[in-house]
């Protein structure tokens, strides 16, 4: 930590920074992942297990993160520095940053795919034209999809270069709103067809028998993910907080409103699905690329409807890069004395070079082949099932027993709120946290290798 701690930017309202967090939650997981996750789950006996996970899992960490970053204001590692100095804890953030890296290189991919599908839904959707295939064009090009794969990075460098106030927080600002009003837009454009309810039964009335073991793994790396825990992006944004921030009050708001928007994007999705196609709901990663537009190629204005949810897509994708891009940044600024303009576009660039195998995985190097998987989803796979549970996990075990439930709640607690961080925090921090995490990791990796 070089840098004098008076230039340390805070966000100047609180709503800046709750949009903030809730931007950095609210993304492609919420809008591709989530729907298809459910989907493959079996629909609402998911969503219900989901929801547990959320409260007993993901909103402890996001207090914890909060927490952390608010206290030390400083980025991963330099956070778990400040609270345990001359230790290897500091690791634990090293990780979180080396996360960032991995996941924004593949997530600016996937966004550049959501970038490219605006312009072919200008084009027009219609019910002649085979879907798979024109995802499979599009993804076996080379230069199509790094040229929107540069784009993409191109538009995360340029907010996080203007700085947390002007560039953050001011893109926030915009975007969120305007995301939730596209939502709506959908949300009523999918209620409003005719047999719209068959989708809503499978979304909202839960069939137990459908629960596994994999409904609660698929819950609980879902809930990480959506929610941006497990790598320091919320310490990272936690760091800009104020003296006079509530902790309890505002992990509350960002989780809630993760949630809403999830379960918004599912309203969004089932009800049209059931109602103008015979495929099920279980298509997997295709749903948003392939099956939407089908969806969309039958429903009137649907060129229309389509354009606006890849523009929400592609939103949603850029305030989580941005989260993502920040904690490697912050890092860069913190901790090795670069200028914030010099960090981002440096790491940016060296962020998008990592992110072109991940491209070329689908036509150059589509012989790559780890643990079955290709480029993208190798890491993908690497950073959601081993790197963002571990680093939850280490972060969970750091507050409870290194720097101790009490002390965080203390911590948390200083400005008073509806919530009170009270005993039952240091039990699920300290037991439950843990414990299940690491049930699902080594499940989750067992069943991989197996
Ligand atoms: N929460 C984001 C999403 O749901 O798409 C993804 C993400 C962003 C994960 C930031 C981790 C992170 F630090």
């Amino acid at each position: 930590m070089k840098n004098d701690l008076q230039k340390r930017e805070n966000w100047t309202t609180r709503l800046g920074f709750i949009l903030a967090a809730a931007g950095s939650a609210v993304g492609l997981g919420n809008i591709w992942r989530f729907p298809y996750v459910t989907g493959t789950n079996g629909g609402a006996a998911f969503l219900f297990i989901y929801l547990i996970a959320i409260i007993l899992i993901g909103y402890p960490l996001m207090v914890t993160e909060m927490t952390l970053g608010r206290k030390t204001q400083r980025n991963p590692v330099g956070a778990f520095k400040a609270l345990a100095p001359n230790t290897p804890w500091w690791l634990v953030g090293g990780l979180g940053v080396l996360t960032g890296f991995v996941i924004l290189s593949y997530y600016s991919v996937v966004a550049g795919w959501s970038l490219a599908y605006i312009f072919k839904a200008l084009g027009g959707f219609v019910p002649e034209m085979a879907f798979g295939e024109v995802f499979t064009d599009h993804i076996t090009g080379v230069g199509v999809p790094i040229f929107w794969h540069a784009v993409f990075m191109a538009l995360t460098i340029g907010v996080i270069s203007a700085g947390v106030v002007k560039g953050i927080q001011r893109a926030v600002k915009t975007l969120m709103p305007i995301l939730f009003i596209l939502l709506v837009v959908l949300i009523i454009r999918s209620l409003t067809l005719d047999g719209a309810s068959e989708g809503l039964r499978f979304y909202l009335s839960p069939d137990f028998s459908e629960i596994t073991a994999q409904t609660f793994m698929d819950a609980i790396a879902q809930a990480f993910f959506t929610l941006s825990l497990g790598m320091g992006a919320i310490i990272t944004y936690g760091s800009y907080l104020s003296e006079d921030a509530n902790i309890g009050d505002n992990a509350a708001y960002v989780v809630g409103l993760d949630t809403l928007i999830a379960v918004m994007a599912g309203l969004a999705m089932f009800p049209a699905l059931f109602a103008l196609t015979d495929v099920s709901p279980d298509a997997g990663p295709g749903l948003t690329f392939i099956t939407l537009p089908a969806v969309f190629a039958e429903m009137p204005l649907g060129s229309f409807f389509g354009f606006i949810f890849f523009v929400l897509l592609s939103i949603a994708a850029l305030t989580s890069a941005i989260s993502l891009l920040e904690v490697v940044v912050a890092w860069a600024v913190d901790e090795k004395d670069i200028e914030r303009k010099k960090a981002s576009i440096i790491v940016g660039i060296i962020i998008f070079i990592v992110g072109i195998p991940p491209v070329l995985g689908y036509s150059a190097w589509s012989d790559f082949s780890f643990l079955g998987f290709d480029v993208l989803d190798t890491y993908d796979w690497i950073a959601n099932s081993i790197f963002l549970p571990l680093g939850g996990l280490l972060t969970a075990v750091f507050a409870g027993y290194v720097w101790k439930a009490r002390n965080l709640a203390d911590e948390a607690n200083k400005v008073g709120g509806v919530i009170n961080i009270g005993e039952w925090y240091g039990f699920l921090v300290k037991i439950v946290v843990p414990i299940a995490i690491a049930v699902v990791m080594v499940v989750t990796i067992a069943q991989t290798l197996m």
